[in-house]
């Protein structure tokens, strides 16, 4: 039965399948989902307080408001096992998860101090207002440069649950180097505080039948969510089932099962009826993580010819008082560049603040912003232009690990972005150019860069004999377009037409799937959809008894009594030990600087990637221009205020806390150039998620320098820090 041939759909570029689905409201997120007539609310009471303990809490005129069920404190609230998290091995000795209404201990500012569960929204919230607490405050570490006194190494159990986390590397001698350098450059780079503000916020509705637990949830990694809650409770994780069928925007918020989540399970199971808990915007801002404030000094000596001969980069992070959190910040700087000497340093600055998180590229964004900002300063410096720079230190293999690159496609990128960017028209000079209506004009460049990841996942594929198939796995879809993508690998490995292929994910009950993070959800799980497709494809051609391998499935699976399943395992990665993978970027914008009120505008952002095999040009187009905004917005807007007299976020709501809105944004360009790894996964994508944001702020910060003449330092670049500054007796003008 040949049919004819259809058409490949990996590669092209295919619209959402769920995007109808999205914009008729269809598409169900976790606040959402109805478990039935009985459900309650439950409403959060945050200490007032950073540090102490509560003294006195008085609940009567909680409890005695219209339709409260019930009032949760640490005096009334079930003791939970609290196992070790099967994913960590961490010592309890060293620092432990928070832990719900355990105790009388408050370590941060809006910490979970009573859980008001009523028949309405409105009652559980007014109920909680009625809570009365009064607290034994102790000092409290509420400022970095506090917490900055007593930074500590890494704790090498922590340092084990710290993917890919080296504390201090180096190869050389970074002193002599330093001596013998004719040009150096040593400064501090400072990104302050920034929180998740992803459109949908982190919402849990728990519901137990008998000693089953269901969560629909706000998330990421629904394994994850219930191997962390099977560990809270000490039941099975069999017992549990979470489902998160879609994600609105997380990026990293919602990797982790954060504390609000065992909550809505502890509460559900005490008042024995599903509990829904949903954060508000200001609790969003303590009661998950956030990007760690962090303060970086990047020392760099080059001979006169721009060769790099020194790179010294320490970073110091914020984390909390009971757990380290540790950015990547200072792997980037170990291969990007070819320097015979290096070291990197790493410390902790533990504050009295919820444990901060991975938020759109961590770590790699951050240290990329400090580094990035040095290279320009080192171009500057040596009088030389920023791209010519980083070309002369392309290093021909990764020196921290001693191994080739699977591919580094790093000078095509630039070279791509400067022609579509035009940057030969720059001037060198700062502050030398100007448009039309006076501002000044500037352009600036920075480099891109993030791990090619790679973990275990399965997936499962189901051949019917109407001659469709539903491709399944237990991943998430928080923005880039798994659901889409996913279809189409799985279609083409099937040689189905994309219309006859359903994919299912955000469910326990999918085979096990690793974090939808990382950039390496196509990797890690597309690898595994494949195998699932080929194996299941194999097997119904023998069912059918169908010898011609050109056959067409579709008419292969008509011939079925009954489906065909098939489940795979993604293979290890033999590869990761033989290559140093990574994907590249080169990032390119414009500023306009009003030189009276120092508002920078940034009219384009031209960006072009080497991200392996490129499954979806529209999505993965869609989610690099995302990542643009999201690094515009760490250039210029982002930074949560913290109160230094109690950690309070002071500007916790999107009126305050600033993000790019649609008028911030003009021409964003992103485009990819031709890269074919053959060593990377099966599939030879590198992944696009975060490298998409890495870049972006030290382009953004070197072109206003370009414009302005002005080296601002320090995160969000705002007019008062430009017209604070010294400037440049050009930029006067
Ligand atoms: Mo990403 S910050 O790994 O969701």
């Amino acid at each position: 039965m040949p049919g004819a041939a259809v058409r490949p759909v990996v590669g092209q570029p295919v619209s959402r399948v769920d995007g109808r689905l999205k914009v008729t409201g269809g598409a169900t997120y976790a606040a959402e989902f109805d478990p039935g007539p009985d459900m309650v609310y439950g409403v959060i009471v945050g200490s007032t307080i950073a540090n102490g303990r509560i003294a006195a809490i008085d609940t009567a005129a909680a409890e005695a408001a219209p339709g409260v069920v019930a009032v949760l404190t640490h005096q009334n609230a079930p003791r939970l096992p609290y196992q070790r998290h099967q994913q960590l091995p961490v010592d309890p000795a060293v620092g432990e998860r928070l832990h719900n209404l355990q105790d009388d201990r408050v370590r941060f500012q809006g910490q979970t101090v009573a859980l008001a569960v009523a028949r309405t929204f409105e009652q559980a919230t007014f109920a909680a207002s009625l809570v009365e607490v009064t607290y034994d405050e102790e000092p409290a570490v509420t400022t970095f440069t506090a917490a900055a006194r007593h930074a500590v190494p890494p704790d090498p159990v922590w340092a084990q649950t710290m993917f890919g986390f080296r504390e201090e590397v180096g190869r050389g001698n970074v002193d002599a180097a330093m001596r013998e350098a004719s040009v150096r450059t040593d400064a501090e780079y400072v990104i302050p505080r920034e929180n998740h503000n992803p459109i949908e916020i982190p919402a849990t509705i728990a519901s137990w039948q008998g000693d089953q637990l269901i969560l629909w949830d706000k998330s990421q990694w629904v394994d994850n969510v219930r191997d962390e809650m099977a560990s809270v409770f000490d039941i099975p994780a069999e017992n549990i089932r979470v489902i998160s069928r879609f994600v609105g925007g997380a990026f990293g918020s919602a990797l982790r099962a954060w504390p609000h989540v065992a909550l809505a399970a502890m509460a559900a199971r005490v008042v024995d009826l599903p509990v829904k808990l949903v954060l508000t915007r200001r609790q969003m801002f303590n009661l998950i993580g956030y990007r760690p404030h962090t303060v970086q000094r990047v020392a760099l000596g080059a001979d006169g010819n721009g060769r790099l001969m020194a790179i010294r980069h320490e970073g110091m992070a914020e984390t909390s008082t009971y757990e380290q959190y540790a950015e990547n910040l200072l792997n980037p700087t170990r291969y990007l560049y070819s320097c015979p000497n290096v070291v990197t340093r790493y410390r902790f600055a533990p504050m009295n603040v919820q444990t901060p998180t991975a938020m759109r590229a961590p770590g790699e964004v951050s240290g990329i912003y400090a580094l990035e900002c040095a290279m320009d300063e080192l171009a500057v410096a040596l009088d030389m232009d920023p791209i010519e720079l980083r070309m002369r230190n392309e290093p021909d293999r990764d020196e921290d690990r001693d191994l080739p690159f699977s591919s580094r496609s790093l000078r095509e990128c630039y070279r791509v972005a400067a022609e579509r960017f035009g940057w030969d028209r720059r001037d060198p000079s700062p502050a030398s150019m100007r448009d039309a209506q006076g501002n000044l004009v500037g352009y600036g460049c920075a480099t891109g860069t993030y791990p090619t990841l790679y973990s275990p996942a399965s997936a499962r594929a189901v051949l019917h004999p109407d001659g469709t198939a539903v491709v399944s796995s237990a991943s998430s879809d928080m923005g880039p377009g798994t659901y889409t993508s996913m279809t189409q690998v799985a279609a083409d490995a099937l040689g189905l037409p994309i219309d006859r292929v359903r994919f299912e994910l955000g469910d326990t009950s999918l085979p096990k799937a690793t974090v939808h993070g990382g950039s390496m959800t196509m990797a890690s799980i597309g690898t595994a959809v494949q195998m699932a497709c080929v194996q299941a494809k194999r097997q119904a051609f023998e069912q059918a008894r169908v010898s011609d391998p050109e056959a067409e499935l579709g008419g292969v699976m008509r011939t079925l009594s009954e489906p065909v399943e098939a489940i795979a395992q993604n293979t290890a990665a033999q590869q990761q030990a033989n290559y140093s993978m990574h994907s590249f970027g080169a990032v390119i914008a414009e500023v306009r600087v009003d030189p009276d009120l120092g508002l920078v505008r940034v009219p384009r952002i031209v960006g072009a990637y080497g991200i392996g095999r490129v499954v979806n040009p529209k999505t993965a187009h869609s989610q690099c221009i995302g990542g643009m905004v999201m690094g515009l917005g760490m250039a210029l807007l982002e930074q949560t205020i913290i109160d230094s007299r109690n950690a309070r976020p002071a500007n916790s709501s999107l009126a305050d806390y600033l993000v790019p809105v649609n008028a911030d944004i003009h021409e964003l360009d992103a485009t990819f150039v031709q890269e074919v790894d053959p060593h990377v996964n099966p599939l030879g994508v590198k992944g696009a998620g975060e490298l998409a944001t890495i870049g972006v702020a030290p382009a953004i910060v070197n072109a206003v320098y370009h414009a302005t003449g002005v080296r601002v330092r320090e995160l969000p670049v705002t007019p008062e820090k430009l017209l604070a500054a010294p400037r440049s007796a050009a930029a006067r003008g």
